[in-house]
């Protein structure tokens, strides 16, 4: 703690939290765009603010990518029953960074139980509402509705387009309606509005509202624009952030 204040880590989280009206921030050393480690850091504080802030049996929805992937490297024990469900359907990316593999994970090191979601993302408004329908996937869907956690990277808007393999006239869209984050498969432009949403099943924005807790965790000088588009579009409760992209977004936006 000594450390941190001493850095000026401290002083950084206060003007961030002023800043983006945001409950908490916490920020960990470096950026996670040159450094692997510092990325570790953000799951181990990620893990960390769990077990301060959660008492009794919980349910807790994750997104994909490499940060909660990262989380669920960190992850251990919470000594309570935990359910970890994937936020949304998967998005077609690299298995190790899909919601349904990081969940999986996330229970075995903690001990606690999960459910998988195995539809496409995005998702053909026919196949939605047959799908929405198939008992197996309307229990899991209960699951990710009452979760009271919510754990999610942010992206930026353009890498995670191509990271999807999102149609060229998306693309377009993307670019001329000038979106620069993405999170839950919603894209914003920097003031934060919704300019396009994916069509899949799992956590709407409008969810968000009824949670305990959205812990959101993302670092890296490249996604201060991201970061500060997504902390515009609602009150959050946490950002778990680096260094590098706290600066940025304090010196920038
Ligand atoms: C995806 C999430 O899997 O990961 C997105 O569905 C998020 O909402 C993205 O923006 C972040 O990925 P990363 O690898 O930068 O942590």
């Amino acid at each position: 703690a000594f450390i941190r204040e001493l850095s000026g880590l401290t002083t950084l989280e206060a003007k961030l939290e002023q800043m983006m009206d945001v409950e908490k921030v916490i920020i960990v050393a470096g950026d996670s765009d040159k450094e692997t480690f510092v990325k570790q850091e953000l799951g181990r504080a990620a893990v960390a603010f769990l077990k301060e802030i959660i008492k009794k049996d919980v349910t807790i929805a994750v997104t994909g990518g490499t940060t909660m992937a990262s989380v669920a490297n960190a992850m251990v024990p919470l000594n309570v029953k935990c359910l970890f469900v994937p936020a949304r359907g998967g998005v077609g990316e690299k298995v190790e960074n899909q919601a349904n593999t990081i969940v999986a994970k996330m229970a075995k090191a903690e001990k606690g139980d999960y459910r998988l979601l195995h539809v496409p993302d995005p998702l053909s408004e026919t196949l939605y509402q047959t799908i929405i329908n198939e008992p197996s996937i309307a229990e899991t869907l209960s699951y990710i509705k009452n979760a009271s956690i919510v754990l999610h990277g942010i992206g930026e808007a353009l890498a995670m387009a191509e990271r999807r393999k999102t149609d060229d006239h998306i693309v377009e869209k993307l670019t001329s309606e000038k979106a620069v984050s993405e999170a839950f498969g919603y894209y914003f432009n920097r003031e934060g509005e919704i300019v396009h949403k994916v069509r899949t099943i799992g956590i709407q924005l409008e969810d968000l509202a009824s949670t305990d807790y959205v812990i959101t965790v993302a670092g890296g000088k490249s996604k201060a624009q991201a970061i500060a588009s997504f902390m515009k579009q609602r009150k959050n409760d946490v950002l778990i952030t680096d260094e590098a992209a706290a600066t940025e977004i304090v010196n920038q936006y």
